[in-house]
């Protein structure tokens, strides 16, 4: 059968940015005639048994109680399942010094439904026909922000100020202030920090800055907070939650180790929350309650703040500096490469200024090498200016072992030498 669909389900249907490279990283997995490969694209976090035991025995204590068929059985709130917004509230009170109450937080499926939930209410046309825009302030961004809204030239973004140092290849990407500017028909700003791809982690004062230039126009400010602390704090460098009338802190525990159950976490100013929640209510009801009756338990008893300090951040970081070390002693000196600091997140950003192909074809030349990372064009979602920089770039995932991160490193240089000769 060949439905006739929607504008938007047209929209909808179609893979968007790094999916649609992943469907040609699939085949190649699976159809690789015998060849091994080292793959270096995945985005799904690698299962740490410390964190598998802590979330066994959440399910354990779960089973266990008399909480469990009102859990499993019943429907919930929209807003969340009690316990686990009241645990979240005591935690962010005690840790931050800040005054939660439960009014001011709303769990979803994940935390990609909360962008989609804000992208749509906050941008998109309006009543009067004005398109209201989603901003991305900081381009190279998350590729999921490019399939967020209902209304695909909504979301725009900004090319960021490049900080390069020369003599020990690294970079750095800021937002540029000159070019950031919010007007009337600015709908919300989205942005993670730490940042998927880069590993980039925006100041505290960039923040600041940021949310004072959108609180003239209402402009609500989501700081997307998937690698930041207190879980799963994939930061590798110190960075404080900022919180604020119009920022919607958003969190997400698929970092921490349940990217299955789905759970994603909005902080912020009750009216931004309701608005959230009566979306998530029209478009799902509420999040599934297992999940969030053993993450409630998982915090509550300060755990999974613990775990990811002493366990999930030490995992990644040190992957980091293998792949780093081995990059520094395996690359060719006389060729333009730079790595971008690495400062969060399970990812390494390269740029090759002068890459005398596209990134697309680097990728497929580190296949034919045996190594699959994902070529740097699919993470620029909303940046439509041309821009030789959007095809010079790619993405390593830190989810491998340290022992294939470094042999993909080398298989990289390799490459890379033969593509200037
Ligand atoms: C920056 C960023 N935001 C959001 C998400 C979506 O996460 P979730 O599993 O909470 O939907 C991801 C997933 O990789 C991500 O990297």
């Amino acid at each position: 059968m060949n439905p006739d669909l929607s504008q938007i389900g047209k929209q909808m249907s179609k893979r968007t940015g790094v999916r649609a490279i992943m469907k040609d990283i699939i085949e190649t997995l699976h159809g690789g005639g015998g060849q091994e490969f080292i793959n270096l694209s995945a985005g799904n976090p690698t299962i740490l048994p410390e964190v598998v035991a802590l979330w066994r025995d959440c399910t354990a204590e779960l089973l266990a109680s008399s909480e469990y068929g009102e859990v499993v059985c019943r429907y919930g709130s929209s807003q969340g399942y009690a316990p686990l917004i009241e645990a979240i509230a005591r935690d962010f009170n005690q840790r931050y010094g800040v005054h939660l109450r439960d009014r001011n937080i709303l769990i979803t499926p994940g935390s990609q439904a909360l962008y989609f939930y804000a992208a749509n209410a906050f941008g998109g046309y309006r009543e009067d026909g004005k398109l209201k825009q989603i901003l991305l302030p900081l381009s190279p961004e998350y590729t999921g922000y490019g399939g967020v809204s209902l209304t695909p030239e909504a979301v725009v973004a900004c090319k960021p100020l490049i900080e390069i140092d020369e003599p020990t290849h690294r970079f750095k990407y800021s937002p540029d202030f000159d070019q950031l500017q919010m007007t009337p028909e600015t709908g919300c700003v989205i942005f993670s920090r730490p940042c998927n791809p880069t590993g980039n982690v925006l100041s505290d004062e960039e923040v600041r800055k940021i949310a004072t230039l959108a609180e003239p126009f209402n402009v609500p400010v989501l700081v997307d907070s998937a690698y930041a602390p207190p879980y799963p704090s994939l930061n590798f460098t110190p960075m404080t939650p900022i919180f604020g009338e119009n920022i919607l802190h958003c969190l997400s525990l698929s970092k921490v180790g349940l990217p299955g159950e789905r759970i994603g976490i909005a902080i912020g100013n009750p009216e931004l929350i309701e608005v959230l929640e009566s979306f998530q209510t029209n478009a799902c009801i509420h999040s599934p309650r297992y999940g969030q009756a053993i993450a409630a338990r998982a915090i509550a008893s300060g755990k999974l703040a613990d775990i990811a300090e002493t366990v999930v951040r030490p995992h990644y970081q040190h992957k980091f500096t293998v792949l780093e070390t081995t990059l520094d002693a395996v690359m060719p000196k006389n060729i333009p490469w730079f790595l971008h600091q690495g400062e969060g997140a399970i990812f390494a950003w390269l740029w090759f200024p002068d890459l005398p192909q596209s990134d697309w074809e680097l990728y497929q030349a580190l296949k034919k090498a045996g190594v699959i990372a994902v070529p740097g064009s699919s993470f620029f979602p909303g940046l439509q200016e041309e821009w030789a920089h959007k095809e010079q770039c790619l993405r390593i995932s830190l989810t491998a072992t340290p022992d294939e991160i470094a042999l993909g490193m080398e298989r990289l240089a390799a490459v890379v030498e033969q593509v200037w000769r």
